[in-house]
């Protein structure tokens, strides 16, 4: 098969905002502890962070994290994780009936973060908390001092300020199963007295609304318009979910996921127009689909009231690593809309990385997060592609190829992203510039194998992993790649005379 691509670098999306390759880490399961941290062990350092886990996260290059949830913030107090770890209250988890010992709490993971050179993206609790308890969270962290709970801090050791400068004002707060559920006209009401409580005590901060907890929710969009309509003066993001599934084992259908996600993106993009269309604003509110991964083989989500238990620890195989491939290519051909994107989770939990207290696993779906934040660089292309289509199931003709470029005018490197969703056939493509030439040395990487199931284990750890790729340029300065069936090929062309 063959595809031909057309990329014209004065056609763009935009920047590529760098925060579309940062992740979450909630308190569930052995995310935090026995993940990131894990005191104690002889691969943890003096403050119990987990230096493998570290050294495995900072090659991602993650400029944020998300935290402490998830469905466990809504009923979480963050004054239960403050202070002296001996004087903490141990608690009931009610998300996921687990034992909570408040060990690690926000000062804790503030210092994790900039250990790992990311900035924390703080969640706070709008279930069973409110606009108070909120912006008192905001007063502990980035006022200087001469406050209750900014002196508390500095009591604690923290003597200068957090700087948080992203927050979450709650989480799926449209879902039944979530502690504090409610109509969305009552969480716009709370939402935006929060923002403003937050705002009030650091106007430097951004907000992020809760938007719908996925597109099967029966409140889908209309929910986001009612938040949206309610707080479009008060926050700067809607959030978005989405979690794939293969339930059915069908792998051609699966393998066509990138179209459901443009979908989303294309929904949150005329939802963004409306509002701000019949509020005749000159505002822009972008998207943070700040939880998206695959997520339905292990679905072990009670810990039977034990602590750090082994919760939906789900194993990652090739499909689910090209599926996404294909959210991270939807984010960037809606580099316009989506601003910040957080892969769920990081550690243990639905992840890309395990623990042992031997070491740890790298899954497939590590590496098309490594690639892209890598080489997805400056501004989003729009490729116009002419490729063969094939039969996704009840999704119709879809492209074999799912593809998407980044052009970094201070490199003139030209990335480009190809996944292609065939079982079985390679696909060869011819990638044209425009006026521009590729200089001769493109080099490519990729992802592949013959199993869509294929996956890594600690007795192999290495089944799936990237190799070498093979490009090369041919007359007029045209890329020629070979993209294999099942695999993500990443092209990295610098092009001739551009560049500083
Ligand atoms: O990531 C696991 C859970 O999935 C999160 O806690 C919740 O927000 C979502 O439903």
């Amino acid at each position: 098969m063959r595809a031909n691509i057309r990329l014209d670098l004065d056609h763009s999306l935009g920047e590529i905002d760098p925060r579309l390759f940062s992740g979450f880490l909630e308190h569930m399961g052995r995310a935090v502890y026995e993940g990131i941290y894990d005191p104690g062990s002889p691969l943890s350092d003096a403050n119990g962070f987990r230096t493998d886990v570290g050294a495995a996260l900072r090659t991602l290059g993650m400029p944020y994290v998300r935290y402490p949830g998830g469905n466990f913030v809504s009923n979480y107090d963050w004054r239960d994780g403050i202070g002296p770890p001996e004087d903490r209250p141990v608690r009931p988890d009610f998300a996921w009936r687990s034992i909570e010992p408040n060990t690690f709490g926000v000062d804790e993971f503030v210092r994790w973060c900039r250990w790992l050179n990311a900035e924390p993206m703080m969640a706070v609790n709008l279930g069973t908390l409110g606009p108070r308890e909120a912006a008192e969270l905001v007063e502990y962290c980035n006022l200087p001092g001469g406050t209750q709970w900014s002196d508390a801090r500095r009591q604690h050791g923290n003597h200068e300020p957090h700087h948080i400068d992203l927050w979450c004002l709650g989480n799926e707060m449209d879902g039944p199963w979530q502690a504090g559920h409610c109509t969305a006209e009552a969480y716009a009401a709370k939402a935006q007295q929060a923002a403003r409580l937050m705002k009030g005590i650091d106007p430097s901060i951004e907000l992020v609304a809760c938007g719908s907890s996925g597109r099967s929710m029966p409140t889908y969009l209309e929910w986001d318009r009612v938040v949206l309509e309610a707080c479009w003066e008060d926050v700067e993001y809607i959030s978005a979910h989405r979690y794939s599934r293969n339930t059915e084992d069908d792998s051609a259908w699966f393998l066509a996921e990138g179209v459901e996600i443009d979908r989303i993106l294309d929904d949150y993009a005329g939802l963004i127009a409306y509002v701000r269309g019949v509020k005749k604003s000159d505002k822009r509110v972008s998207v943070a689909f700040d939880e998206w991964n695959v997520w339905y083989k292990n679905r072990q989500t009670d810990g039977g009231w034990s602590h750090a238990p082994h919760l939906i620890e789900e194993v990652y195989n090739l499909e689910d690593a090209l599926v996404c491939a294909q959210f991270l290519n939807s984010f960037l051909r809606h580099a316009d809309v989506v601003k910040i994107a957080c892969i769920a989770q990081i550690v243990n939990v639905i992840a890309p990385i395990l623990t042992s207290p031997d070491g740890i696993l790298i899954q497939s779906i590590y590496y098309p997060l490594q690639l892209f934040s890598q080489h997805a660089r400056g501004v989003s292309l729009t490729p116009v592609v002419d490729g063969p289509t094939y039969t996704a199931g009840a999704r119709g003709e879809v492209p074999v190829v799912d593809v998407s470029a980044s052009y970094d005018p201070a490199s003139g490197v030209v990335s480009l992203f190809l996944v292609n969703r065939s079982l079985s056939q390679n696909i060869d493509v011819q990638v044209s510039f425009g006026a521009r030439r590729a200089t001769p040395n493109p080099t490519s990487t990729v992802l592949t194998g013959n199993d869509p199931k294929a996956h890594n284990t600690w007795e192999q750890p290495d089944v799936v992993k990237p190799a070498p790729g093979s490009a090369s340029v041919g007359a007029e300065g045209l890329v020629h790649v070979r993209a294999p069936s099942l695999g993500l090929t990443v092209v990295h062309v610098p092009l001739e005379g551009e560049g500083k």
